[in-house]
């Protein structure tokens, strides 16, 4: 359940973000602080150090379509698991994700977010709604594994 003061912080933060932005930064994140992350992208081509990964055309790409894919969320922040329960299934059944990597993912965003907009916009109270808001995306997202 969502206050108007969480609704409100969630739409004016999410219209803020650029997906291509915070999802470049977001996913290369995760390939170089964990790079046992890197064992999903193996059609990706060079991972092999975090210049590759920065300069690596498919981890931006990928990174904008994970972004976006938040939007799910956003639109249905009141049926957040049904909104995800085709891509759970998918990340389970097709592409073996272990679920604990969401939340690695997650602390990732969380850290872009925080470092583009810096403590005068992304106060305790915003980080702690963004922080309720991917926690009910990552539980969504682990539905489906069985
Ligand atoms: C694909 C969203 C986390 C690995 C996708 C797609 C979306 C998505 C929208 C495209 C699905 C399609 O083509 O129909 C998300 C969201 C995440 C998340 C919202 C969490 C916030 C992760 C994590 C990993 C991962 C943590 C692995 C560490 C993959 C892989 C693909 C994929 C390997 C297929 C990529 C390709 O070959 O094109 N994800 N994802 N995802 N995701 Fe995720």
């Amino acid at each position: 359940h969502w206050t108007d003061a969480e609704r409100h912080i969630i739409a004016d933060l999410w219209g803020k973000i650029s997906p291509d932005e915070i999802g470049q930064q977001a996913l290369s994140r995760l390939l170089i602080v964990y790079p046992w992350t890197q064992r999903y992208f193996a059609s990706f081509g060079n991972l092999s150090n975090a210049a590759a990964i920065l300069g690596n055309p498919k981890v931006a790409a990928h990174g904008k379509v994970v972004v976006a894919g938040l939007a799910k969320g956003i639109d249905n922040l009141d049926n957040v698991n049904s909104a995800y329960a085709h891509l759970s299934a998918l990340h389970s059944d097709k592409l073996h994700v272990d679920p604990s990597n969401f939340t690695l993912l997650g602390d990732c965003l969380t850290i872009s977010l925080a470092a583009k907009f810096g403590p005068s916009y992304f106060t305790p109270e915003v980080h702690e709604t963004w922080q309720k808001f991917l926690n009910v995306v990552v539980s969504a997202l682990s539905k489906q594994y069985h």
